[in-house]
């Protein structure tokens, strides 16, 4: 049976506001934000003719409530694991972090694009089983943009990120606001993921053929949820909006339009604002990478406007005209975003993208640098160095790659020899590096590493020491070993 389109309003996700505020040995000048953030299972309707659908989600919600904070104003999160005993999901034991002498729900909230003192990464052992909280703190201690907040849990992320656990994190700064963007309720997260709904309305995961492992390679659903909708409408008026694009799937990436041929410009990419807006007709976002983008619906009172993946609905825009128009124009010019030079690296650093089948006779496993997760660590960046990370990806397939706690840009994707990598692991270019477009020009923090190209970043490893994670960000990959630590170290 199709169900119908645009019969649900678009779900706001409200901003969580601190229960109270509270002193932190960290900060000790001054008393904190601090909010409580629960992980629940609850029951809500995907679309108006589904029954309930039984989801986890922090608050108890999917998505759940947006964090909002400023540059320079540090917080607190408690983050409270309320859930079930038993998964909502098939766990497979023989991933590694999974195994049957651990709890089977475990979870750990780590905030994706946040430069957070490893203490309060979300650590993807430092897991907490039902009944328990830990308490994170957050300096905020970098400029504005499209956060969002997510379950690392050793071996078992996919399936609770899938469930429901995640959620936006907005860091505002002064710089920006200054700019007059569309504000308010024209400034609305868009958070998208896939899912595989059953006629029931339950969610259910893919297995593999063999019960012992079930684990798949990749997760696509048959629905996509705008911010936990399916077909979604939302009301807008005939004036500029501001669309924070998060692809919060565990392995499609969309790529998204405007019926009409009507345009987006983006304003800002993973990690902020772009250096000035760029036009674009088509947007391709890969798991866990953002676009905020402004939409311009003046002129178009009484008429409707869809926003897809391919050709497929995703949400329906009603403008209506209630008289309010907008105040400023969009600026040319959005933010100086400096160049880091690669003269300036202090290494370059080459490390494969790769798979390989699990001698033990399992599934085939991803593996970054060649080698497993808890292989002894490393990557050893110094603290304020400058490193190139040259991303070889001898996959037939892209992967998106996110390191935590840095932000970084793109050098260029490189195209290189796979046979000779392959006969004698020597790094031999077939042609010249092609630079990033303008919408991969500002910062970002999640890259797309593309087959036969090596994806080359820089970045300053600016943050507190100590250790902290990059994967791949297509869920079952990184739970899969394609995820490894690294270790900051103190500055000499
Ligand atoms: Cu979006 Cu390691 O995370
Ligand atoms: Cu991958």
């Amino acid at each position: 049976a199709t169900l119908a389109r645009f019969v649900d309003p678009l779900p706001i996700p409200p901003l969580q506001a601190p229960q109270e505020h509270r002193a932190h040995p960290a900060y000790p000048q001054r008393k904190l934000p601090y909010y409580r953030m629960e992980m629940r299972a609850f029951q809500s309707r995907l679309h108006r003719d589904l029954p309930r659908t039984t989801q986890w989600g922090y608050q108890g919600s999917m998505p759940g409530p947006t964090l909002q904070a400023v540059r320079g104003e540090p917080m607190l999160v408690e983050w409270v694991n309320a859930l079930p005993q038993q998964h909502l999901l098939p766990v497979d034991h023989r991933i590694h972090g999974a195994e049957r002498s651990k709890p089977e729900v475990r979870a750990v909230t780590h905030v994706h694009g946040a430069r957070v003192p490893a203490d309060s990464d979300g650590w993807p052992e430092d897991w907490l089983a039902p009944g328990r909280s830990v308490l994170y703190h957050y300096p905020n201690a970098q400029d504005a943009a499209t956060l969002w907040y997510h379950d690392h849990a050793m071996g078992i992320t996919r399936l609770n990120i899938y469930a429901g656990l995640l959620g936006a994190f907005i860091v505002r700064d002064p710089e920006e606001q200054a700019l007059g963007l569309p504000s308010g309720e024209c400034d609305l997260p868009l958070i998208l993921c896939d899912r595989l709904i059953a006629q029931n309305g339950q969610l259910y995961y893919p297995v593999s053929d063999d019960p012992e492992a079930p684990w798949v390679s990749e997760c696509y659903g048959n629905a996509v949820l705008c911010n936990g909708k399916l077909f979604p409408y939302a009301d807008v008026e005939p004036r500029r909006y501001r669309l924070r694009l998060i692809n919060a799937a565990n392995a499609r990436h969309f790529n998204l339009s405007l019926s009409h041929r009507h345009a987006f410009m983006q304003i800002a990419s993973d990690q902020g604002l772009l250096p000035a807006p760029v036009e674009r007709e088509r947007i391709e976002l890969y798991p866990a990478e953002r676009a905020d983008v402004v939409v311009d619906f003046a002129g178009m009172d009484g008429q409707t406007i869809e926003l897809r993946d391919q050709s497929d609905a995703i949400l329906q825009f009603r403008v209506r005209d209630r008289g309010r128009r907008d105040t400023a124009a969009l600026p040319a010019v959005l933010r100086a975003v400096p160049r880091i030079d690669p003269a300036t690296a202090v290494c370059d650093r080459v490390l494969t993208l790769g798979e390989m089948d699990d001698a033990n006779g399992g599934a085939m496993m991803m593996m970054l640098g060649g080698k497993h997760w808890s292989a002894p660590i490393t990557e050893t960046p110094r603290q304020d160095s400058v490193e190139i990370w040259s991303l070889v990806n001898v996959t037939g397939d892209v992967h998106p790659i996110h390191l935590h706690l840095v932000r970084f840009q793109v050098i260029e994707r490189r195209p290189f020899d796979l046979f000779a990598w392959n006969a004698h692991r020597t790094l031999k270019y077939t042609g010249p590096g092609v630079p990033p477009p303008p919408h991969e020009a500002g910062w970002k923090d999640t890259v797309r590493a593309d087959p036969g190209m090596v994806t080359r970043i820089v970045m300053r490893f600016e943050g507190e020491p100590g250790r902290y994670v990059w994967h791949c960000h297509l869920l079952e990959h990184e739970d899969n070993e394609m995820m490894r630590p690294f270790m900051l170290l103190p500055r000499t």
